[in-house]
């Protein structure tokens, strides 16, 4: 198995080029599913949750081609899809495929609205809490379909199609609001949502399904209002830069010291983080290119945070601000909110010497003068990220086990930092 080796105390300079958002290059390929035509997405990164997704869809039977990369092409270029589901083959999504990867659920409501029929393993718990699937399940049934549970699978029937309904989520979820919209489109009359996630990349998604012919107001807003359709045509369309890539980088300078520009990130998508950064006493400007984060000689302050949903402080970045505070010069509060078991990576940044005490929700981060490096493994993808953030500030080296959860996620982390001048190499076998 993998490991990434990680030697601290180098300052990052250059620029760092962000990638195709992940978790909205997952949905927008399910969104396939909605149409015979070909959807085109440009800037899909290459992620082994992009492959994994891949193979799910064609069980569906769903063609996918990927363009080559053109001469001169870095190898961190998006990639180009041509998706065509033109004949679904199979309404059945297995357990072996679904519980790889929990956002291969979001199937279930395209497959309905098309074919009126769907067969998907539950996904199951996973490394962070135990993240049900019942809002994926009222807003189905809201839209008339009849949902089973039978052997580990949801069993969903809409044989006369979907009707429009109203659905009101009691709390904020970005997978059913995915799900909600994706089968709603396609149903007949009118649909609203309310309390809907407005985290961008389901604006991303509501934007593509717009240019596939869907009729959406509200896109960006707490309430959704879709007028049904009979049928959606083929699109092309550019994945939005993940702001959770370009959050973690600008951590990541703020830990290590230096100057960055994170080529292509959109400030519009981070508000609530680049307030946070700078309250920490790292500079983070607007620039044409993107962000230029920078921190020379000065020392991080300790900051307060609760994660929330979009606009608030995102829970895919608390980890990695955890990193960051372990080395501020006083105590820090994070408040996790949104997943129950989200701290795994506590006890990783312990083994580097950081000093944080859990408190229910809470964790109380002290910082401390030096971290020293060690191995160290986690259990998912951003709590893996904040070990790598703490291992650049780190004296000495950090192994990094189980990279396989980066590699989900992070597209060519290692080379992306090296660039910069971080001393990351990954050692295979
Ligand atoms: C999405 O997961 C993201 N995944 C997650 O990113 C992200 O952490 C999360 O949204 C929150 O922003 C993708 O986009 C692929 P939720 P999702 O439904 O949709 C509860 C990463 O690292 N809930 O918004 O699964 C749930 O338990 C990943 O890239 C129900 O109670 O998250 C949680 O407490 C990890 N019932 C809260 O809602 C339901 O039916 C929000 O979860 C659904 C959710």
């Amino acid at each position: 198995m993998d490991r990434i080796r990680i030697r601290g105390g180098n300052k990052l300079n250059g620029s760092i080029e962000i990638s195709g958002a992940k978790n909205a290059a997952l949905p927008l390929m399910i969104v396939s599913l909605l149409t015979p035509e070909t959807l085109t997405l440009h800037n899909v990164p290459r992620l082994v949750d992009v492959l994994r997704l891949q193979k799910i869809l064609g069980n569906h039977g769903v063609d996918i081609m990927t363009a080559g990369k053109r001469a001169g092409q870095a190898a961190t270029a998006g990639e180009t899809l041509r998706i065509s589901a033109k004949t679904i083959v199979d309404t059945t999504a297995p357990y072996d495929l679904v519980s790889k990867m929990r956002a291969s659920f979001w199937v279930l409501g395209p497959l309905i609205a098309r074919c009126g029929e769907a067969k998907v393993s539950l996904p199951g718990g996973c490394a962070i809490g135990t993240r049900p699937v019942d809002m994926h399940l009222l807003a189905m049934e809201k839209l008339g379909a009849v949902c089973d549970i039978e052997n580990g699978y949801v069993i969903a029937r809409a044989k006369k199609g979907l009707k429009g309904g109203h659905i009101a989520f009691s709390k904020v979820s970005v997978g059913a609001t995915h799900a909600a919209l994706m089968a709603a489109v396609l149903a007949d009359g009118d649909t609203i949502i309310e309390n809907a996630a407005t985290e961008p990349e389901i604006g991303d998604v509501a934007e593509c399904l717009v240019k596939m012919g869907a009729k959406i107001e509200g896109i960006h807003s707490r309430t959704l209002k879709i007028t049904g359709v009979t049928s959606l045509h083929g699109a092309e369309h550019t994945v939005i830069p993940d702001r959770i890539e370009t959050g973690t980088y600008a951590m990541a300078v703020g830990m290590a010291g230096g100057d960055v520009t994170l080529r292509g990130a959109r400030a519009d998508t981070l508000d609530n983080v680049v307030l946070t950064m700078q309250r920490a006493g790292i500079a983070v400007d607007k620039t044409n290119e993107g962000l230029r984060i920078r921190r020379n000689g000065s020392g991080i302050l300790p900051v307060d945070v609760t994660t929330d949903p979009f606009p608030g402080f995102p829970t895919d970045l608390q980890a990695q601000f955890m990193g960051l505070m372990t080395m501020a010069q006083g105590t820090s509060h994070i408040r996790e909110t949104i997943f129950e078991n989200r701290f795994m990576h506590v006890q990783e940044l312990a083994r580097l010497g950081a000093d944080i005490h859990l408190h229910g929700d809470m964790a109380e981060v002290r910082g401390v003068r030096k971290l020293t490096g060690a191995d160290v493994m986690a259990t998912d993808l951003r709590a893996s990220v904040s070990l790598v953030i703490a291992g650049l500030a780190a004296e000495g080296e950090t192994m990094l086990h189980r990279v396989y959860h980066l590699d989900r996620g992070f597209e060519a982390l290692e080379e992306k930092l090296s660039a910069c001048g971080a001393d990351v190499t990954r050692i295979s076998g």
